[in-house]
């Protein structure tokens, strides 16, 4: 693909890192936001002094979306709506009534990480690659919540999660998906997978079904998201804990693998194991070793076998964010969202080649995985992670019990990890640590220099720049970008980097587009939200932060009950896709808090949103 002169000087200049991708990526999944790919027809002109030029969208409670003015947002494939494969089209029913083998060809439930590849040069055609994060069992089944149980009842829940590959095209009317399209595909709990790296075929990941412990059914609890220089797109397995279960309580000896990730007897938040035996870990406990992970998938390939990669590390897996080393290997950076949780890198032993995935087909499984110590003084080192400590005498135990690989290093204990983003010309990374309400308190981690705040209800950004710009070295400096809250409130000690900032809370989802505007999402819960320190912030939001300037805006406010999550701007910077998940999110009484987006007393329903500026302009600009 030709890029224009400018940004090929701007990434060979600026940075190694940048540049070996752009050298490395070609083709058309390499305009897609692979790090470091400049944009086909972008402007030079991303850090402007004055950009963000929007006017930022005031605090909201309403049940709407808003979008700056000068700019308009279209919805797409809603929760239920056809993903699109041919002579499997069941249309959207209001009433849910929709059987488990409709769902398993529709839209699933929360959507979450997003990534654009192109299909076309001219960027105007491409598939959307989206994760759909979890249940909402009463609006989910016609018949609520509290409806009799079933096994059909259980894979229509399974089947309303996973990974959804659509085709869509801009055209005089705006974004539209493609019906029928080829490419179309539905990823979810039972759809069948291989397991790679490691921990393939360990004692620890054989089951009855599987006693070679190298394939599995399905992908669930799909939150953040990569994408590979080869093309490929990465799901996380976050929350799988939920849904394994079973009778009775947890068993003192219950493995650390189960144990330190919170999954129990008991401890289901769905009961699955009642209908589909080998989520029940009273009998099968290693199917829960099967969860927690990286999966690789090929967009462009929709009878392609998705890939467990193991060798990134088991977690409640957040992000797996791509970036090259000086010397051509990939390093994914990697956040485990749970409270005192560990943010991990793995640097790869090969390096990347030409050639797409069928040049990289088992890159993933060979590295070394690291877990990150923030120490005093803005400094910060990288941990290997390597067998020896009690428990972990293989590297398979090593990498299914990552967290307890991570305790025995030293990492530091973080403030929720949640998503990670690599700019495209520096190669600094910015995480976000979302809350943990938890900090300080009796008999819990106390505060530090990377989580510097007792109780921290509304979260904060963190940046890091590996040593000589080099995504393989051991060591990083750091810095806080963002402490996150309204500091209107007393005491809140919230910061930013300057003191016209829009104000956020609870930060979560993160994305650089290629001009390097970083675009923040919220996820602040209900009880923040409506009775906290957040209150006056309003509904979960959007905003843009400019880094030449510090300035950050806020650019787009959600529906009631909403959290913001996952986005991706187009290689021509002209379309910004943003999902809303659960709008009207149901309370535990099951009532809605809202109906967006079809209004009126309809079942709320996750979307894409397709945000364009009315002048066509580069969005965010
Ligand atoms: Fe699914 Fe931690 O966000
Ligand atoms: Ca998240
Ligand atoms: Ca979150």
């Amino acid at each position: 693909m030709q890029q224009p002169p400018d940004a090929d000087r701007r990434v060979v200049l600026t940075s190694g890192v940048a540049a070996v991708v752009a050298l490395l990526a070609g083709g058309c999944a390499a305009t897609g936001g692979t790090p470091g790919a400049p944009a086909a027809d972008a402007p030079d002109t991303p850090d402007a002094p004055d950009a963000p030029g929007f006017t930022p969208v005031p605090p909201s409670a309403a049940d709407s979306l808003a979008v700056p003015p000068g700019y308009e947002a279209a919805l797409l494939y809603k929760w239920g709506d056809p993903t699109g494969m041919p002579g499997a089209m069941p249309p959207w029913r209001p009433d849910a009534s929709t059987t488990a083998a409709d769902q398993a060809v529709q839209a699933g439930m929360h959507h979450d990480g997003m990534h654009f590849f192109p299909l076309a040069h001219d960027g105007q055609r491409g598939l959307l690659v989206l994760n759909h994060e979890y249940t909402d069992e009463g609006l989910l089944h016609g018949d609520g919540a509290r409806g009799a149980h079933s096994l059909e009842r259980v894979r229509k829940s399974q089947h309303a999660m996973g990974v959804s590959v659509i085709e869509v095209t801009a055209g005089p009317g705006g974004w539209q998906q493609v019906l029928p399209s080829r490419h179309a595909r539905r990823i979810h709990g039972n759809t069948p997978m291989r397991i790679a790296g490691p921990a393939a075929g360990a004692p620890a990941m054989r089951t009855a079904l599987n006693p070679a412990g190298d394939a599995v059914l399905g992908t669930f609890a799909n939150c953040a998201m990569g994408v590979t220089p080869w093309g490929t797109y990465l799901t996380c397995e976050e929350n799988f804990q939920g849904y394994f279960g079973g009778p009775g309580r947890a068993p003192a000896d219950l493995p650390a693998s189960l144990r330190r990730y919170g999954v129990a007897p008991g401890g289901q938040w769905v009961d699955w194991w009642q209908h589909d035996e080998r989520f029940d870990v009273t009998r099968h406990p290693n199917e829960a070793n099967r969860f927690g992970w990286v999966v690789e998938i090929d967009p462009m390939d929709p009878t392609s076998t998705p890939v467990k990669r193991t060798a990134l590390g088991r977690k409640r897996q957040e992000s797996a964010t791509c970036s090259l080393t000086r010397d051509g290997r990939v390093a994914v950076y990697m956040g485990d969202d749970g409270r005192f949780e560990y943010i991990y890198k793995f640097v790869s032993r090969d390096r990347v080649r030409p050639g797409g995935y069928a040049a990289n087909r088992d890159l993933l499984d060979h590295g070394t995985l690291y877990a990150a110590r923030f120490d005093t003084g803005g400094r910060g080192q990288w941990l290997a992670l390597q067998p020896g400590a009690p428990g972990l005498a293989t590297l398979a135990d090593v990498v299914i019990n990552a967290r307890g690989a991570a305790d025995a290093a030293g990492a530091t204990p973080m403030d929720r990890p949640e998503w990670i983003a690599v700019h495209p010309q520096s190669g600094e990374v910015f995480v976000t640590l979302t809350n943990n309400t938890q900090r300080g308190l009796p008999g819990r981690p106390a505060v530090d220099a990377a989580n510097p705040r007792a109780g921290n209800g509304t979260g904060h950004i963190i940046r890091w720049r590996e040593a000589g710009a080099d995504a393989a070295s051991t060591a990083f400096d750091w810095d806080i970008f963002a402490l996150a809250g309204d500091p209107a409130v007393p005491g809140s000690a919230a910061r930013y980097p300057t003191a016209d900032a829009d104000a956020f809370g609870a930060p979560d989802g993160l994305h650089f587009d290629s001009g390097g505007l970083l675009w923040i999402q919220t996820d602040m819960s209900g009880q923040l939200m409506h009775k906290g320190p957040l209150a006056r912030l309003g509904n979960n939001q959007m905003l843009c932060a400019n880094l030449a300037t510090g300035r950050i805006r806020r650019f787009m406010t959600g529906p009631r009950g909403c959290e913001i999550t996952g986005c991706v701007v187009t290689p021509d910077r002209r379309t910004l896709f943003v999902n809303i998940q659960h709008p009207g999110e149901t309370s535990d009484d099951g009532g809605t808090s809202g109906h967006w987006p079809d209004g009126g007393t309809t079942r709320p329903r996750s979307a894409i949103v397709a945000v364009r500026r009315t002048d066509g302009g580069v969005v965010g600009t």
